[in-house]
């Protein structure tokens, strides 16, 4: 007999997004969740999500830190759709100390201090929000990064006890732009301000044209272009 794994990779392999998102909320009732940034990957996944009422359960981290836009689009997807999102917040305490300790931005400081940060605000929640599922829908995409470009479209986590699934994993921007252009879907308007992708307001910048789609992401720190949320330790 096939083990889930194998199950979930041949259904991501022969199925549309939709149908397959459909059999993993049929083969794991109550027990799929999706993170959404709103970034434009995750908008198209929402979009397919509840216009096909698929059962998952969509959540977003509220780092505290965000742009005023994401706010405006949390909203607007929230109302387009009428569905509702899960908003996770860091512990109070834990970030109270941490500010009060080494700064508000503590990140500009080293890259220590902003992995403790994305930490913090970032991947705790993160970890609170899957606890009790059994598979985490992302909007990861293989040409994003260098790392991103190894993943598969469905793996088991072992840390995390969870499989990961991403759907849109070998769509082009493209791809994510046409389909949002077709269905019509909400969008951060700062993607018309040449910003790609986009996390907290004080580590993202927009690019220039022709920049590496991360270049605006925590662009003092020379290497590192990942929180820790996709990150196996
Ligand atoms: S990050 O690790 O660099 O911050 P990125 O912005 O590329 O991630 O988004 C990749 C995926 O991580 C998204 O498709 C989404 O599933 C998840 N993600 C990122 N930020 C958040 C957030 N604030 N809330 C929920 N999920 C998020
Ligand atoms: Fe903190 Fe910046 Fe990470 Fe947001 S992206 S959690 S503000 S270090």
């Amino acid at each position: 007999m096939m083990d889930q794994l194998e199950q979930l990779q041949e259904i991501f392999e022969k199925y549309p997004v939709e149908e397959a998102l459909k059999q993993t909320t049929d083969l794991f009732p109550g027990r799929v969740k999706f993170s959404t940034s709103v970034g434009q990957e995750d908008q198209v996944l929402t979009d397919i999500i509840a216009r096909n009422k698929i059962p998952v359960d969509i959540f977003t981290i509220d780092t505290g830190r965000l742009f005023n836009e994401v706010y405006e689009t949390i909203e607007k997807t929230r109302a387009r759709y009428k569905i509702n999102i899960d908003i996770y917040f860091p512990q109070a305490d834990a970030v109270e100390k941490m500010v009060s300790g080494h700064g508000v931005n503590l990140f500009y400081d080293s890259v220590e201090n902003r992995q403790t940060c994305c930490g913090i605000r970032k991947v705790e929640p993160l970890n609170r929000a899957l606890k009790d599922a059994s598979v985490w829908i992302t909007g990861l995409r293989a040409s994003q990064t260098e790392h991103r470009s190894h993943i598969p479209v469905v793996e088991w986590l072992e840390d995390k006890k969870i499989y990961k699934i991403n759907p849109l994993l070998h769509w082009s921007f493209d791809d994510i732009i046409n389909y949002i252009n077709k269905f019509s879907v909400p969008y951060n308007p700062l993607h018309d301000k040449g910003f790609v992708s986009i996390g907290c307001a004080p580590c993202t910048r927009a690019i220039e044209p022709g920049e590496d789609p991360r270049a605006g992401r925590w662009w003092w720190e020379v290497s590192h272009k990942e929180c820790g949320l996709h990150l196996v330790k």
